[in-house]
C-alpha cells in the first residue's frame, strides 16, 4: 500500500511519512536513500546541517524517478541565518542536492536575533517559485506568533520534536488552531520508546512492530512523521502503516508515555548546537 499524501494550507500536497536522513553520510546515505525509494518514499527530509545533501541527490539522480513524483525538504541551519546568507545558503542547496527547486524549505531552529530576517528571505524564495512551500522547525507559539504578526505568508509547517514521550498537546493544538501542519523529528525517540511497556503491549495486540505502533499514533494524531533507519528491513517496516488502525484506547495508552522529554535543548533554553559536527556551531 503506498504512502498517504496530506494537503498543506497553501494547496501543496506531501507524503504523510517522509525518509529522514540525520546522521546518515556517504555511500550509506546514498544507499538508504536508495532503498528508501525503492520501498516507495517520496519524501526526503534533509537540511544543510547533515551535511548529506550531495549524497542525497546522488540517490535521487541514480533512481531515475522524475523529480515532480519527489517532495524534497530541506533546511537552512543557524550559521547560514539573516537574510542574504539564507538566499545563498538555499542556492548552495540546490547546488549540493542538484535540483533546481525544493518541496519545502525551513528554518530549522529559531535563532533569536535572526529567524524574522531568514523567513523574509524565504518568503522572497517562495513568492520567486524556487520553492514549492515554506515552513519552521523547532518554532515554540511565540515564534509563530512573531512570523504571523509580521509577515504575510503563514508558515505551512512546524517540524517538532514529536514521539510518545514529548506530545506538545499545547504547540500542536496553537499550529492546528492556525492550520499549520504538525511534522514530528524523532519520532521514535531514537528508538528508545520502543521498549516501552504499554508500546509493546499495543504492539503485541496489533500484530504490528512497536515502531509501526509509535509511527501510527503520529498519523492518528495528525502528524506527519520524518523517520530515518540505515537498514533495509526496518526502512521498508517503517512505510508500511497504512493497512491497521489504532483504537482509542490504545491512543490514550501511548498517549499516557508522555513525560515532556527531550532529546534536543528546548528550543528557548539554548541554541541547538551537536558537538559532532566539527565546524558548526549554533
Ligand atoms: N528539525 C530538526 O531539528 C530535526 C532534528 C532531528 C531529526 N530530524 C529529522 O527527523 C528524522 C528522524 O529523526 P531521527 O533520525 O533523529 O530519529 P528516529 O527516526 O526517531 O529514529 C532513528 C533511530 O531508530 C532506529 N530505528 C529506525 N527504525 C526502526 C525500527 N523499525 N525498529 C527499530 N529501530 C528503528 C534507527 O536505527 P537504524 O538506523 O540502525 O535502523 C535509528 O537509530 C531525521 O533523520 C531528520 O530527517 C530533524
Amino acid at each position: 500500500m503506498g504512502i498517504a499524501r496530506v494537503t498543506l494550507s497553501n494547496g501543496v500536497k506531501m507524503p504523510q511519512v517522509c525518509f529522514g536522513v540525520f546522521k546518515l553520510n556517504g555511500n550509506e546515505a546514498v544507499q538508504a536513500v536508495t532503498e528508501a525509494l525503492q520501498c516507495g518514499y517520496r519524501g526526503i527530509d534533509t537540511a544543510s546541517y547533515y551535511g548529506n545533501e550531495e549524497a542525497v541527490g546522488e540517490a535521487i539522480k541514480q533512481s531515475g524517478i522524475p523529480r515532480e513524483e519527489l517532495f524534497i525538504t530541506s533546511k537552512v541551519w543557524n550559521d547560514e541565518q539573516g537574510y542574504n546568507e539564507t538566499l545563498n545558503a538555499f542556492d548552495r542547496s540546490l547546488e549540493r542536492l542538484g535540483t533546481d527547486y525544493l518541496d519545502l524549505y525551513l528554518i530549522h531552529w529559531p535563532v533569536p536575533e535572526l529567524y524574522q530576517e531568514t523567513w523574509q528571505a524565504l518568503e522572497k524564495l517562495y513568492h520567486e517559485g524556487k520553492v514549492c512551500a515554506i515552513g519552521v522547525s523547532n518554532f515554540e507559539k511565540h515564534h509563530l506568533e512573531t512570523i504571523l504578526k509580521n509577515s504575510s505568508v503563514t508558515p505551512v509547517m512546524n517540524q517538532i520534536e514529536f514521539h510518545p514521550e514529548l506530545i506538545q498537546e499545547d504547540l500542536r493544538a496553537y499550529c492546528d488552531a492556525k492550520n499549520i501542519q504538525v511534522a514530528a523529528w524523532s519520532p521514535l525517540k531514537r528508538g528508545k520508546v520502543l521498549s516501552n511497556r504499554a508500546i509493546k503491549e499495543v504492539s503485541k495486540s496489533v500484530g504490528k512492530s512497536p515502531a509501526q505502533v509509535v509511527l501510527r499514533w503520529c498519523l492518528n494524531h495528525d502528524v506527519v512523521v520524518n523517520v530515518k533507519s540505515s537498514k533495509p528491513e526496518r526502512i521498508k517496516e517503517n512505510a508500511d502503516l497504512f493497512d491497521f488502525n489504532l483504537t482509542s484506547e490504545q491512543m490514550k495508552k501511548i498517549d499516557a508515555c508522555n513525560e515532556d522529554s527531550r532529546l534536543a535543548h528546548h528550543p528557548d533554553h539554548k541554541p541547538f548546537y551537536d558537538e559532532t559536527v566539527p565546524g558548526r556551531k549554533g
